[in-house]
């Protein structure tokens, strides 16, 4: 997600500001801005694009003065959410009178309502982004104390925020808050620095502060003074982060892989935030486009993509079908788009694109296109070229995924899929009590994937076992037979071990002559539909001698028994247990990536996006 970085101090804070920005860089942004005060006036500079832009604009404009003697400021990277990665929409904002800057890491649900009830009163927005929303409500709370105002306007705000807030009318004081998006506080020497990670701060000071949810902190250039949001004081423990910067970076995970993998949690959250609708029983995903009546004509659905996006589409094809009760195919980009596919006004093509840069991904959109077919892009970068051209879709929210392995998009893509075939599904025969009860299966994807990553410890212990093989296999059925795909490929990419993945029944037409002592099975015998029969073919997989790792269901001690090491899974329905299930191969991957020293966040020969044929 987005960068935030803030200063007050004895120093200039416009350098401080940038190199800041640029220790944040690696998140992935899209543009950048900063705000400094200096002689009671705010100046401010916003650009789309790097960093280097931004510095460019502020060496070639700004006097040596006015970058020397501000002595405090805040500044961002933006990773787009709402609106499109223009200078109009990157921060800082301000509030109506110009006086307010705000720089911001999050979502504000409900910034619609609080900016239609404030353009009602007669503020002017310059921007289509959310974050607007804040600055102007926090212009209009105040009163002469930014910190009451700021207060103020978080009791009317829902969503997640990490926030650097500057007033003109208070030059020596910052307010800095906290709602599921992280703050951290480096006090320094006659200086202190704000930022959403501890990259920023590293550089100037080791003893920081981190704020937990609701907090709320005044910031000077002699420490932080912390409240709650009901201005009480609160105290929090100054710890010192040994990390280097580089290490900072990943949050102290080794590899962004791993951060990212453990990030999932969070990131499925913010993929489901806003989207689930607790009356109705069906997802909001406004970015569809699609009326009711639009999507009760869907006579087809056909899901594109390459690599993990292609095996989302094979489980998103499962999900239209069993949910929606609409003919679903999956094709591979590639093929798609030469194969002159058959479509109709009433077909709906979804191509699926982390990136949304995907060239083979990207032509399957326009040849749908020349065919009329209905297009719906699943992506994660706002204002991709597939997201624009797809012209309707939904984002993942997942953030900046910087390993070049995909994991937490490919678990929300499945999340996204689960909640688009929902609201098709509600569109025809799905009930609403069915509907509700899937949405009370979505809401517990998080802690679903919190329990796998919870146990961690033993996946890296089963993968050191395997890590001299030569050959891999993983097998499933039903929702899991795209997971053996997925989890083969994790594998594959970032151990350079070779790895299959094959529909459990297959196996016995012809790949079944390959296994050995050498050649592990991944089974995937979760309590699901299809348990016994995949139970039968591990059972066939041991006849050659082939050592199982059987990913079971916990107390499943049926299924543990088939198993030379076991994964336990947490017990969830057919429908969600591919997403707890590929994190702990996500996982599997890594550990055997990592014990044979592979450079894992840049395999070799690959890139994190296929933008040529
Ligand atoms: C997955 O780990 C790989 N990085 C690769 O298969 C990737 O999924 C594929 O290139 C598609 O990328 P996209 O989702 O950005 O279109």
């Amino acid at each position: 997600m987005c960068g935030i970085v803030g200063y007050v101090g004895r120093r200039g804070a416009t350098d401080l500001l940038l190199s800041g920005l640029r220790r944040l860089e690696y998140r992935g942004y899209d543009s950048a801005g900063l705000a400094v005060l200096r002689d009671h006036a705010l100046r401010i500079e916003k650009t789309a694009g790097k960093v280097q832009a931004l510095a460019d604009r502020v060496f070639e404009t700004w006097s040596p003065k006015e970058r020397s003697e501000a002595h405090m400021g805040i500044a961002h990277t933006r990773w787009a959410t709402h609106g499109a990665p223009t200078q109009a929409n990157a921060h800082p904002h301000t509030d109506g009178s110009g006086e307010i800057a705000l720089v911001h890491n999050g979502i504000i649900e409900n910034y619609a309502e609080i900016r239609a009830r404030l353009e009602a009163e007669g503020h002017r927005f310059r921007s289509e982004t959310d974050t607007e929303s804040l600055a102007h409500l926090i212009g209009a709370c105040y009163e002469g104390d930014l910190l009451q105002a700021v207060c103020a306007a978080l009791k009317h705000v829902q969503g997640t925020l990490g926030i650097a807030v500057i007033s003109a009318r208070e030059p020596d004081r910052m307010v800095v808050a906290r709602r599921g998006s992280p703050v951290v506080i480096g006090l320094g020497d006659g200086e202190t620095i704000v930022a959403s990670d501890a990259a920023a701060v590293v550089a100037h000071t080791r003893q920081c502060v981190f704020l937990e949810d609701d907090d709320v902190a005044v910031v000077t250039a002699n420490g932080a003074e912390l409240r709650n949001v009901h201005n009480v004081p609160v105290a929090r423990e100054v710890s010192r982060i040994d990390w280097d910067a580089s290490a900072a970076e990943k949050g102290g995970f080794a590899h962004f892989m791993l951060k990212e993998i453990f990030e999932q949690p969070d990131a499925l959250r913010n993929s489901l935030r806003g989207r689930l609708d607790a009356g109705q029983g069906t997802a909001v995903l406004s970015g569809l486009n699609l009326s009711a009546r639009e999507m009760a004509s869907v006579d087809r659905v056909v899901l594109v993509g390459c690599g993990t996006s292609l095996h989302s589409a094979m489980v998103g094809d499962y999900y239209f079908e069993d949910l929606a009760d609409i003919p679903a195919d999956v094709e591979q980009a590639a093929e798609f788009r030469y194969r002159n596919p058959i479509l109709s006004p009433q077909n709906l093509v979804v191509a699926i694109s982390q990136s949304g840069e995907t060239a083979d991904t990207l032509a399957a959109v326009r040849e749908a296109k020349q065919k009329g077919a209905l297009i719906a892009g699943i992506c994660n970068v706002v204002g991709s070229t597939i997201a624009r051209e797809a012209g309707r879709g939904v984002y993942l929210h997942a953030g900046p995924e910087i390993g070049v392995a995909s994991t937490k998009a490919f678990t929300a893509q499945l999340t996204v899929l689960l909640m688009m075939a929902l609201k098709f599904g509600r569109c025809r025969r799905l009930s609403r009590q069915k509907g509700l009860d899937l949405c009370a299966e979505l809401e517990r994807i998080p802690e679903l994937v919190s329990a796998v990553l919870a146990r961690n410890d033993q996946i890296a212990a089963v993968a050191r076992r395997f890590a001299d093989v030569r050959d891999f296999f993983y097998i499933g059925r039903g929702y899991l037979y795209p997971v053996a795909m997925e989890g083969a490929l994790k594998l594959k990419e970032i151990s350079y071990i070779h790895a299959e993945g094959y529909h459990a029944a297959e196996l016995k037409h012809g790949p079944i002559a390959l296994l050995d002592r050498q050649v592990p099975v991944v089974a995937l015998l979760n309590d699901v539909p299809g348990r016994e029969k995949t139970m039968s073919n591990a059972q066939e997989c041991r006849a050659r001698h082939s050592p199982v790792i059987a990913v079971i269901t916990e107390g499943d001690h049926e299924a543990a028994a088939l198993g030379d090491a076991c994964i336990e899974m947490p017990r969830a329905s057919a429908r969600v247990a591919p997403i707890p299930t590929t994190v702990a191969l996500q996982l599997l991957a890594y550990h055997v990536a990592q014990a044979r020293g592979c450079p894992i966040d840049q395999p070799r020969n690959l890139a994190k996006s296929v933008t040529v044929e």
